[in-house]
């Protein structure tokens, strides 16, 4: 068989399951395994995070929300992660405290709809630790501006006017009734889980207390209005400050992986890895290395300790790192795909999939990070993210 028909079967074959995997049952967990009807779930994904951002823009832009998934679709990928967020500044979700753009909203519902029509479940983030879209200084500065005595972005995770801002929102997205399917976002099978902020970190706790306890907090709020879905963090996976196993220098980010994924109402442990940034200057041979132990470090605690599934929910390689090249980037992902697969099988599925950062629509240079991907101009990425697709959904059918 030539490798172009090869390629055939599998997108055909991808298509397929693609269309049985867009029915309308919510994703669970047990143990340490998500189910779809009982059955495991394993999967391929990806992030796009400006999907809203887009669909609220031009008809022009608002075409890239159907481009990235149609795409994805066609690669068998199944998950999806994007910002249900964008808090003041331009093209601004929530314009003000409570106040929200309905132009902006019906992007989301656009979004939410698009995904269930191409039969890909989303991961919607509440926050951004960062300040791109708003984030936790944005929060900040509205209880500023309205008399909190504010003067930290940390503030954000202790400040009662900033929580209450927080818990708004929440409330808000996921009492949100879709301007197209008509379905409550907390009743919407499409979303696979809510995420609370876009990789929390707090500077000023580097024991990871201040976070655990806005987590506690916001995790029982969550699920106080929606039981249905999944709820997750949006943690990178640093071990508080004192740890053998975070990468050198990252010791004072303020989060604890283990401790606060223990939280009953956190269904599933996340972890980002970027190897090029946390250890730059350092041999490929080193950073993949590093990538390889992190995973299996934390699967092996989301297996024993927490007893939960683990989802690896942002990895990618950069063309700003020096001495890029496609090469090693294909073969960095190939190292990823790799060890994804290998310890899904080894774990029984419990890490469940990945999702790499990040897949754009053409025409989105303006946009570029570094990480951005368009898989119309990457045929190498096709064939390495199709046949990832491929060996995880056979692995679902092996561990059912
Ligand atoms: C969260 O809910 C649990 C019950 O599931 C309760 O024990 C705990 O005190 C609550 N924590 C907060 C911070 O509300
Ligand atoms: C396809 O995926 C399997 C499982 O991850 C891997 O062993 C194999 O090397 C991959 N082949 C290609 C061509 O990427
Ligand atoms: C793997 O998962 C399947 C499906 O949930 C389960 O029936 C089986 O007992 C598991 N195997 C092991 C070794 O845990």
């Amino acid at each position: 068989m030539t490798n172009k028909k090869f390629g055939t079967v599998i997108v055909f074959i991808l298509g397929a399951l693609n269309l049985l995997a867009a029915d309308d049952s919510f994703v669970g967990s047990r143990s340490t395994q998500f189910t779809i009807d009982g059955h495991p779930f394993l999967f391929n994904g990806f992030n796009s995070y400006w999907l809203m951002n887009m669909a609220a823009g031009s008809e022009q832009d608002g075409t890239k929300v159907v481009d990235v998934l149609s795409e994805a679709a066609a690669n068998g990928l199944t998950v999806c992660r994007t910002w249900a967020f964008a808090d003041g500044g331009d093209r601004a979700l929530q314009l003000s405290p409570g106040v929200y753009d309905e132009h902006v909203f019906q992007a989301l519902d656009y979004v939410i709809s698009e995904a269930k029509n191409h039969g890909i479940r989303l991961i919607l983030s509440l926050v951004n630790n960062f300040k791109d879209f708003g984030g936790r200084a944005q929060y900040v500065k509205w209880a500023q501006q309205a008399g909190a005595a504010v003067n930290s972005k940390d503030d954000f995770y202790t400040n009662e006017l900033v929580k209450q801002y927080y818990r708004n929102h929440i409330k808000r997205v996921l009492t949100r009734i879709n301007s197209i399917t008509q379905m409550t976002y907390k009743d919407d099978p499409t979303i696979m889980a809510w995420e609370l902020i876009n990789e929390p970190r707090c500077a000023s706790d580097p024991s990871g207390r201040t976070v655990h306890a806005w987590v506690q907090e916001m995790a029982n709020y969550t699920k106080s209005i929606d039981e249905k879905h999944l709820l997750e963090v949006g943690m990178e996976g640093f071990y508080g400050n004192s740890n053998q196993y975070n990468p050198p220098g990252f010791n004072q980010i303020g989060t604890d992986y283990i401790r606060t994924n223990l939280i009953k109402e956190i269904d599933f442990a996340t972890i980002h890895a970027y190897p090029d940034l946390w250890l730059s200057g350092k041999s490929e041979e080193f950073q993949k290395a590093f990538m390889q132990q992190w995973t299996w470090n934390h699967l092996r605690a989301a297996k024993k300790i927490l007893q939960k599934p683990l989802v690896f929910t942002e990895f990618g390689k950069s063309r700003k790192d020096p001495g890029f090249t496609e090469t090693n980037r294909d073969t960095f992902l190939e190292t990823i795909y790799d060890t994804i697969y290998n310890l899904a099988r080894s774990s029984n599925g419990s890490l469940a999939g990945g999702l790499i950062w990040q897949l754009f629509a053409e025409g989105m240079d303006s946009y570029s990070d570094g990480y951005d991907i368009v898989l119309t101009q990457a045929p190498s990425i096709v064939n390495i993210l199709s046949n990832h697709s491929y060996a995880m959904s056979e692995l679902a059918n092996a561990v059912n």
